[in-house]
């Protein structure tokens, strides 16, 4: 099967986009994002100059992903300081924005501590801005230099199990630059095969109903050159039964001590399809999305989503952010069940790349060895 279904990006560009970045105007600084609600139809900036701006575009998805909203939000901190904005209450509202990914409340908490403690300590609210933004630009390193230790492990972990070659990975959502300060987390491992010649096809799920893998992923793999090939949800299980996936590559919104990884939903049925199929599922994130005060799977918050993301489908080439005004594919006044994520227990993933290492078999032991130290 497979190469009379493939799409294969021939236009190679650059894999780099910068998601988000720092700018000093005129009239101070701005926080400038690259709008994901708009790809693949436009490359479209959004610039933020306060906190409330930013926790818009982070609750509407123009800024998403979890290592992406980490960054986000350490910036978001450092902007309200930096315009003179209550830090507090600017933290407050950015670390609640969104309640799956930990990362955001991390990267917050981080750039609010570096900021008290140096207004502790001169006393001067412009030092104490400075000091976030330095927190900030910490983040955005760290997690640039996450994804590329995360590719070399996952490529290492992918050649040992699978010690044929030719890997043809199947993933879902969005894992790349546009979550990331570097390539992203599960498609940086995707990434990595590709370019020493071991990614056969990247089998890209669409993730109803926001469609983050036709509309992102798709967009990053046609980017990079790779051979790609999108499928609806629905597909994957005839996928799976025709012995066309090697492996399943995905990232994670937060990972409990456990081990639960909670992700796209969507993300727990491939967990138990690859299980029946004897496939690797391989999650793949940075020690960031390891929150070791959520015991467990149950314990970690799902994100609700409003219905209208599902009885409607976006306009083409118009913004999907659920914002109504889109095509109505169910009668006016459908009930919807939307949530955001879902949690797929320790016992039916195979590994978690992080960038320290690798845990495999998934125990609470194995993760908290790997990022005990780690206190989000
Ligand atoms: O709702 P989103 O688009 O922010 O969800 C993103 C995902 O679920 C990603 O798979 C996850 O954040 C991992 S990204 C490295």
């Amino acid at each position: 099967m497979a190469d009379q279904y493939a799409q294969s990006g021939e236009d190679k560009q650059p894999a780099e986009i910068p998601a988000i970045r720092w700018e000093e105007s005129p009239e101070g600084p701005v926080l400038v994002l690259l709008d994901q609600t708009r790809l693949p139809a436009e490359e479209v900036e959004r610039v933020c100059t306060d906190a409330s701006a930013l926790v818009e575009a982070i609750r509407s998805l123009a800024v998403r992903g979890a290592p992406l909203l980490g960054i986000a939000g350490a910036y978001g901190v450092a902007l309200a300081a930096a315009r003179g904005f209550d830090v507090e209450e600017a933290a407050n509202t950015l670390a609640g924005a969104r309640p799956t990914a930990v990362n955001l409340a991390v990267g917050v908490r981080r750039a609010r501590a570096a900021y008290l403690a140096e207004l502790a300590e001169s006393g001067d609210p412009a030092q104490g801005a400075r000091a976030a933004l330095a927190a900030a630009r910490q983040v955005h390193r760290e997690d640039a230099e996450a994804s590329t230790r995360m590719a070399a492990h996952g490529l290492a972990l992918l050649d040992e199990l699978l010690p044929g070659g030719g890997h043809r990975v199947l993933t879902h959502c969005n894992t790349g630059s546009l979550v990331s300060g570097g390539e992203g987390t599960a498609f940086a491992v995707a990434l990595a095969a590709h370019r020493v010649g071991r990614l056969r096809r990247l089998w890209v799920d669409e993730t109803r109903p926001l469609l983050q893998g036709a509309r992102l992923t798709a967009y990053e793999a046609a980017r990079s050159g790779m051979a790609y090939t999108l499928l609806t949800d629905n597909a994957a299980g005839s996928l799976f039964a025709a012995g066309e996936v090697d492996a399943v590559l995905i990232g994670a919104d937060r990972i409990a001590a456990d081990g639960s990884v909670a992700n796209k939903v969507g993300s727990y049925p491939l967990a138990v399809l690859a299980r029946y199929h004897h496939v690797p599922f391989i999650v793949v994130a940075p020690t960031t999305t390891v929150d070791v005060h959520t015991p467990n799977g149950a314990a970690i918050e799902v994100e609700q989503r409003p219905g209208y993301e599902v009885t409607e489908m976006a306009a083409p080439q118009a913004p999907v952010t659920g914002a109504g005004g889109g095509l109505a594919v169910a009668p006016l006044g459908t009930q919807a069940y939307n949530p955001a994520f879902d949690v797929t227990p320790p016992e039916l993933v195979t590994a978690i790349v992080t960038e320290r290492g690798v845990v495999s078999p998934v125990t609470a032991d194995g993760l908290a060895e790997l990022c005990g130290d780690h206190a989000p």
